[in-house]
């Protein structure tokens, strides 16, 4: 519901938002309890997770008859999503694509700006543009930090401002992916009460990992979550997380001692090296990662109720035997990404309590 707090993108130009905070920027993307554009991992409060979180089950639970189906792929068979991915991408792009199709969306893709008019010197703005005269919703990945966000802007300062769903943006944020996240962790400790109180250890490559940077601000909002940030110093997380987790009063850690956190840990999120930033060639391969390896002997440290997560794709942080663990979580976090992803765009376009109604009456 919109109210009188609403900011608008349309009403402040782009200089001035910019010189924004982060939080004060993450409040224009949403109008009431809704997302407008889904940008920055910061725009979501906790109670807006714990109703996306029981909307995804939701959708997970009705998609399971062919009735269900029927009546899902009806709720949004009107709109048309654009797929805009110029970095590469296989789940987030591929969940993405099967959340529309959920939804009866019918998607169109650009994976490269080699095969757009961005290769005829057309800029971003005008190709996002055009995208916006032909699709409902722009979903988009991209290795330049802010983009998805200056696009929101363009867009809603544009007689077609439909919404903008960063589906990864540089190294700076993955909200959608933290969504996922989110609701791995809260299925996961359903009967343990839930995320509050837990305590998340983050390993690898936390310095241009995303993924991270995002969750790591989601789980600020649980209560008593701890953080341990485990990483060779070049590749630790930034200032700009830890001095967010201060003011935030989170309690949080930093050590390259994997073996002394594993035993500690609820919640294991592994990362490979993001060697594709490196600002020389080879820069990557002089830490010494192996220490960071979740190997099959370190299984015998997990506690038997924690889990073990990975954003994906792995290379050799996870190894492969470790797959067939109960606590290995990655697999089935991949796939509660479409059903996240599939609420979220239900959420864009209001089709929350026709879900939640169903739900009700046929469930
Ligand atoms: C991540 C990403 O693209 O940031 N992958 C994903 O979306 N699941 C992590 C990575 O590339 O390592």
């Amino acid at each position: 519901m919109a109210d009188a707090n609403d900011k608008h993108l349309w009403a402040v130009s782009w200089d001035d938002f910019q010189a924004l905070s982060v939080d004060e920027r993450a409040s224009y993307f949403m109008e009431g309890e809704r997302e407008v554009h889904v940008i920055l991992a910061q725009q979501f409060a906790r109670n807006r997770l714990d109703a996306l979180n029981s909307l995804a089950t939701q959708v997970r639970f009705i998609a399971k008859s062919r009735a269900g189906m029927r009546f899902l792929r009806d709720l949004l068979s009107h709109k048309r999503a654009m797929l805009y991915f110029t970095q590469p991408s296989t789940r987030t792009f591929l969940s993405f694509s099967a959340a529309c199709q959920i939804l009866g969306m019918t998607t169109s893709s650009v994976r490269d700006s080699a095969t757009s008019s961005e290769f005829k010197g057309e800029s971003q703005e005008d190709s996002v543009r055009t995208f916006s005269s032909y699709f409902d919703v722009i979903i988009m990945r991209s290795a330049e930090k802010g983009l998805a966000e200056r696009m929101a802007w363009v867009l809603s300062n544009s007689e077609r401002a439909v919404p903008i769903v960063n589906a990864g943006s540089g190294k700076d944020q993955h909200p959608t992916q933290a969504l996922l996240d989110i609701y791995t962790l809260q299925r996961s400790f359903e009967r343990l009460g839930g995320i509050d109180g837990k305590h998340v250890a983050f390993v690898g490559d936390l310095a241009r990992g995303r993924t991270v940077r995002s969750l790591a601000s989601l789980l600020a909002l649980y209560d008593g979550v701890k953080q341990t940030f485990v990483a060779p110093s070049p590749l630790q997380i930034g200032r700009d997380v830890l001095d967010f987790l201060t003011k935030a009063k989170v309690a949080f850690e930093l050590t390259e001692d994997f073996e002394r956190v594993i035993p500690k840990a609820d919640a294991i999120y592994m990362t490979r090296v993001q060697d594709e930033w490196d600002k020389t060639k080879g820069e990557s391969g002089l830490y010494d990662i192996r220490k960071f390896w979740f190997t099959a002997q370190r299984l015998s440290l997990l506690r038997p109720d924690a889990i073990l997560m990975h954003p994906l794709p792995r290379r050799d942080e996870i190894e492969a035997a470790v797959d067939r663990d109960p606590r290995a979580m990655y697999w089935r976090q991949m796939r509660n990404g479409m059903w996240v992803r599939a609420a979220l765009i239900a959420g864009i376009f209001h089709r929350d309590k026709e879900i939640q109604d169903y739900h009700e009456q046929n469930l």
